[in-house]
């Protein structure tokens, strides 16, 4: 496994791959890795001849106030990681590689970011869009590969592949989960035994609501409501929003027809979780 800092470089290489006429796959990451993460470099390492994997927690996608200064970072576990996992190539550019002084060029999608997230985080998908479009020059793959925990950011990514023609394939991966249902995050770390008992509310809420939904109570504000009183009686929690949306546009649905996106982001104490899951009417007895 090789360790490239310079984008440069990991140019060059990329380059030199794509004349063997060998495929790159590439899964991008803030580092700190975890199963999630080596889920995404196992379908990387299925579908592509080299997998290359970047650690870069990128200061555009955090707005001050937010967890930039004291993001987990463990490099040479995330390298042993990446290793066992059988990556080809690491990346691991610096602030000054990728934002040098007079950086000026930025990303930005009309509608997905209004959504969800994009309203409590107004530039994180304009810093997110910029630096995966950085990073796919940089590593020039052929398929890359995002988890479908952070759905918003994959929509956005998904669009922004089509917008700027990108040739690149978009690959989502399922949430992994630990086995208390708790969707892996690097920012799990940061949770008391307490809070991340608490955090278990968020899987719990999108379990019961589905549940709901096959018993035929689909009208999105009763199981929104719900859902937030579940999570309101746990200490420590404050909701940034629960909704249920259309699956690819992110608006609002009135009702859950068919499917919808169930996403919700918590704060339990100081760390702000976020999980979704597609709520769908397909298990529910149709009464003659
Ligand atoms: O999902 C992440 O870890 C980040 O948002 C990404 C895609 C690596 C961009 O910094």
């Amino acid at each position: 496994m090789r360790v490239i800092e310079h984008p440069t470089e990991m140019q060059l290489f990329s380059n030199n791959i794509r004349q063997t006429h060998q495929s790159i796959g590439f899964v991008p990451t803030m580092g700190y890795l975890h199963q999630g993460h080596i889920s995404l470099l196992d379908a990387a390492r299925q579908q592509s001849d080299q997998v290359v994997l970047s650690i870069f927690v990128n200061p555009t996608q955090f707005s001050p106030g937010e967890d930039l200064s004291v993001y987990p970072k463990d490099l040479p576990k995330d390298l042993d990681i990446a290793e066992k996992a059988g990556v080809d190539i690491v990346f691991t550019p610096t602030d000054k590689d990728l934002y040098g002084d007079h950086y000026q060029t930025y990303v930005q999608l009309k509608q997905l970011p209004n959504y969800l997230c994009g309203i409590h985080r107004p530039t994180h998908f304009q810093g997110v869009a910029t630096v995966v479009t950085k990073l796919f020059n940089m590593v020039k793959p052929h398929v890359a590969f995002f988890g479908e925990k952070d759905y918003q950011q994959l929509a956005v990514i998904r669009q922004m592949v089509q917008d700027l023609n990108f040739d690149i394939t978009i690959i989502g991966c399922p949430i992994v989960r630990e086995s208390d249902g708790l969707a892996m995050s690097s920012r799990n770390v940061y949770l008391s035994k307490e809070q991340r008992q608490t955090a278990l509310i968020l899987s719990q809420s999108l379990y019961r609501s589905q549940q709901k939904v096959t018993k035929g109570i689909t009208d999105a504000e009763t199981l929104i409501n719900e859902a937030k009183k579940d999570i309101e009686s746990l200490p420590e929690t404050r909701i940034d929003y629960v909704r249920i949306c259309n699956k690819d546009t992110l608006e609002d649905l009135p009702e859950v027809m068919m499917d919808g996106l169930m996403a919700l982001a918590v704060h339990v104490g100081r760390t702000r979780l976020i999980d979704n899951r597609i709520l769908t009417r397909e298990y529910c007895t149709v009464k003659a």
